[in-house]
């Protein structure tokens, strides 16, 4: 049977660091009161990429798949679908993929976007294997790339201090020899208010709060309950162990989210990949980043297992188990 194959990635992120002291600074001169101290201890993040005003999502998603095709040794040509994950995209339309495809000049290629919010980049990974799987494409682009910055509510204490930007990738190829090996989504749209960013233009105006608004603890309660399940999930239908995973790549949206699921899978904390500290949430981007992250820096080795896991706003959750 065909399986895809993970044979590349490449991430990128927007050059300027934003320190939690950076931006306490910045908060305290429009009289909101935050701290290094008090970001550190809730989330972990120490510090995030924020774009420029002006750059934009398939700019940074432009990078990231230039260089998770160099990794690959694939050309541009060869790809023939091109799936991004993303809810900051560029445009309504044309996806952000198109722009993406252009850029790149990737001509043999279909491209769309999907959008489930931090759990993006599961549901487009998973998506461009069933793809392969089906024989209808033989070698795929996915991203994940976000410019989170520009939909939050710098004046929100209780949110703008936990996103950031950036863009990974992989390239997925065909193969007979098994790479993901399984995969589940979920989704719960009953719950689509504690997470959401509820504007739209409509008729030329803005309705709704284009913001992004967020109920913490419930997302937080949420998170590590549904984490901790889908993970047994899609063990269970690769007829693996948990204890057998050698990488856990949660979707990095805060470090006591990622320690609780790891402690309730029974996985030592070494085996999670942990890039929240630097990155801040990155939405869609996160998971691929961190993947990318681990690759360069030989933690994660070809032959070993990694599950990939999102969970975000719609209420939408997933994971994936991969042999690299
Ligand atoms: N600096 C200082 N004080 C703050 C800040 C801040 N940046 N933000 C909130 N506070 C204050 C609150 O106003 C509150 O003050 P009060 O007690 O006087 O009312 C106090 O800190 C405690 O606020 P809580 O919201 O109860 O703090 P909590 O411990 O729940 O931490 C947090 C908040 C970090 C958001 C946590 O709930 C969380 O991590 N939730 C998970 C959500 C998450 O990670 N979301 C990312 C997007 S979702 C996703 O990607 C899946």
């Amino acid at each position: 049977s065909i399986w895809s194959k993970l044979v590349g990635s490449g991430s990128c992120l927007p050059p300027r660091v934003v320190s939690n002291d950076d931006l306490a600074a910045d908060l305290a001169t429009r009289g909101i009161e935050t701290s290094d101290q008090w970001i550190v201890e809730r989330t972990g993040i120490r510090q995030r990429h924020i774009a420029e005003r002006g750059v934009t999502t398939s700019q940074l998603g432009t990078e990231a798949a230039k260089r998770a095709l160099a990794d690959a040794g694939v050309d541009a040509s060869e790809v023939d679908l091109i799936v991004v994950a993303t809810s900051t995209p560029d445009f309504v339309f044309p996806s952000t993929a198109c722009l993406i495809q252009a850029n790149i000049g990737a001509t043999n290629a279909a491209a769309f976007d999907v959008q489930a919010v931090c759990t993006g980049f599961i549901y487009a990974l998973t998506t461009a294997d069933s793809f392969i799987r089906a024989g209808r494409a033989r070698c795929a682009l996915v991203i994940g790339a976000e410019v989170f910055s520009r939909i939050l509510d710098w004046s929100d204490r209780g949110t703008c201090v936990l996103f950031g930007d950036g863009a990974g990738a992989v390239v997925l190829k065909a193969s007979d020899e098994p790479g993901l090996l399984s995969a589940k989504l979920h989704s719960d749209g009953s719950q689509m208010k504690i997470l959401c960013a509820a504007g739209n233009v409509a008729y030329g105006e803005v309705t709704g709060d284009p913001f992004l608004r967020m109920e913490g603890q419930a997302v937080f309660k949420l998170a590590v309950n549904v984490l901790d399940k889908v993970a047994r999930e899609v063990s269970e239908e690769a007829g693996i162990s948990v204890a057998d995973i050698d990488w856990l790549i949660p979707h990095q949206a805060n470090v006591r989210i990622l320690n609780a699921v790891a402690r309730k899978l029974d996985l030592p904390s070494e085996r999670v990949v942990v890039t929240v500290d630097q990155h801040a949430n990155t939405s869609a981007a996160s998971v691929p980043l961190a993947l990318d992250v681990a690759r360069r820096d030989g933690r994660i080795k070809p032959g070993q297992l990694v599950m990939l896991q999102g969970v975000g706003g719609g209420f939408t959750w997933g994971a994936a188990l991969v042999r690299m």
